[in-house]
């Protein structure tokens, strides 16, 4: 529903603008945005890639927290009940500390999820030889999130890493279907396999691969799983909503559909229709 409808709509209905919030460094998360609108397309969302600082995957710990937070302050500021980081990095290096010590301070009415934890849950399901490879960027491997997290609910599966420092500038430069991409690929794959034999499930752990998930399948191994984070982040969205009606309840319905991003507007309408499935009209925000 185009933006100037939809606001009239909510106005009609007496209804406050209060969108879902869905976060990433760039366009990675519009790969997960697009899985939530599939499951829960009633609510209204606003997309923001801080596109003018990304990548977030190699920068340090403090600078993705701060960036984060900066960007869930302005997600709070356009009146969302509920922001979702779609970013691995960002739900790796600053969400602990978003929802332990801001929220409590800036928002205590507020949530923020992440990524991270939604697919760690599920993962055991997908592992028969309990051997589970992760795919990232180095800020999400050498978190170590992923390890401390799989290792939680399932203490007998084995976590191998791999950092992928090339694959989000391949992405990001429209480069995925190229021959460097062929070269990273199979690099990486060939570090990670090498690093343990009888891993059975390989999971993208950063929301940019799933456009590199067509190449990969051509280098992996026969019997092995490839997982992307898109539905499982939706369907546990789903459940985490029925569970907290007191959130789901103050979120606003008119199917209003917001793209934002730091950088320029016209740039990521170009890319953005690559991860998301359809054309966007983009408008760019300051911080
Ligand atoms: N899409 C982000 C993730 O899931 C990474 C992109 C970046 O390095 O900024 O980790």
């Amino acid at each position: 529903m185009n933006a100037g409808i939809a606001s009239r709509r909510l106005l009609f209905l007496g209804m406050k603008y209060a969108p879902i919030g869905v976060f990433d460094s760039g366009y990675g998360g519009l790969t997960i945005l697009k899985e939530i609108v599939k499951y829960l397309p009633q609510y209204d969302y606003v997309y923001l890639g801080d596109n003018a600082r990304a990548p977030y995957g190699n920068r340090s710990f403090e600078t993705v927290y701060r960036y984060t937070l900066q960007c869930v302050e302005w997600f709070f500021a356009q009146g969302c009940p509920l922001v979702v980081l779609a970013c691995n990095t960002a739900s790796a290096k600053a969400l602990r500390t978003i929802q332990q010590n801001d929220l409590p301070l800036i928002a205590p009415d507020r949530r923020v999820l992440g990524v991270i934890r939604p697919t760690t849950e599920v993962i055991g399901n997908y592992s028969v030889t309990r051997r589970v490879g992760i795919m990232a960027t180095a800020g999400t491997v050498n978190s170590g999130s992923y390890t401390i997290e799989i290792n939680k609910f399932y203490p007998d599966i084995q976590v191998f890493q791999e950092a992928c420092p090339m694959w989000v500038p391949l992405v990001e430069n429209n480069e995925h279907n190229g021959q460097g991409a062929d070269y990273f690929i199979q690099k990486n794959l060939q570090h990670l396999l090498g690093q343990g034999a009888g891993i059975d499930t390989i999971l993208l752990a950063c929301t940019h691969y799933p456009l590199l998930a067509n190449k990969i399948m051509q280098y992996l191994p026969a019997g092995i799983k490839l997982l992307s984070q898109g539905e499982i982040v939706a369907r546990s969205l789903v459940h985490y909503l029925e569970r907290h009606p007191e959130i789901a309840n103050r979120i606003s319905y008119s199917k209003l559909r917001k793209f934002c991003t730091t950088d320029d507007a016209i740039d990521f309408e170009q890319k953005a229709s690559i991860f998301y499935g359809e054309s966007v009209a983009a408008e760019r925000i300051e911080l």
